[in-house]
């Protein structure tokens, strides 16, 4: 195996946002967990723990969840970001700005901007979600170690063709999920993945972001 393979997924990867309804095989999720496992946590706790959504059950949640998202108050496990500064502000305006270009809402156009956004809450169409939990007592190095396991199932979801995206935006509604999915408050509700077969014509998989130059985020001492 090369960096050239390794790079080839990586840069194949992008977080999709609209799928096609069809399933993935049983078998496909069970390669890509076991994948995603392989990662390094701290002491090998493997924190990670995943609920997981098929079928009919996927459907029912996506109600709920949509439903929460109209009605319910944000609260999430993890607490949001209080803002983004600078570089971090710049970047998340252009991957916002790109994706609104890409499915048409026009800058300042806050209904069709909030419309989009609400397609967070029906799981972009996919027929899978993976809610992500870690440890309470495990706190911000629990949470580190599982966004390497998140990392490693879209990946591992990219080697077998099966698109994913990483949802915070599900966790705004964490008190929601655990009671939806019945998930004990010893752990921490950190972020979904829902995730499928992407549906490639849809104008939301046509735009991919940039990444910084090494120049801004490496410092080199010696
Ligand atoms: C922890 C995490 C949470 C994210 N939450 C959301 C989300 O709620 N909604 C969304 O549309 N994208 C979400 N994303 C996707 C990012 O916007 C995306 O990874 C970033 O813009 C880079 O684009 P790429 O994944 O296509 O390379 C999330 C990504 C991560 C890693």
């Amino acid at each position: 195996m090369t960096l050239s393979d390794l790079n080839q997924l990586l840069t194949a990867r992008h977080s999709c946002r609209a799928f096609r309804s069809d399933p993935v095989p049983k078998e496909q999720i069970e390669q890509i967990l076991t994948s995603a496992a392989r990662v390094p946590s701290w002491c090998n706790a493997q924190p990670w723990h995943v609920v997981l959504t098929s079928g009919e059950e996927t459907d029912h949640f996506r109600e709920a969840m949509r439903n929460e998202a109209m009605t319910g108050a944000p609260a999430p496990d993890l607490p949001f970001p209080s803002s983004y500064s600078g570089v971090y502000q710049n970047r998340r305006r252009a991957c916002g700005w790109a994706l609104y270009k890409a499915v048409g809402v026009e800058r300042g156009d806050r209904t069709a901007s909030a419309r989009q956004m609400m397609e967070n809450f029906s799981l972009f169409g996919a027929p899978h979600c993976a809610i992500i939990t870690s440890p309470v007592e495990l706190g911000g190095y629990g949470a580190l170690d599982c966004g390497g396991f998140v990392t490693a199932f879209s990946l591992a979801a990219q080697a077998l063709g099966v698109a994913t995206i990483p949802q915070a935006a599900l966790a705004t509604y964490s008190p929601f999920l655990r009671r939806y999915f019945d998930i004990p408050d010893d752990r921490m509700i950190l972020c979904a993945i829902s995730f499928g077969y992407a549906d490639t014509d849809h104008p939301a998989n046509k735009f991919r972001t940039d990444r910084a130059d090494l120049s801004e985020i490496v410092e080199w001492v010696g």
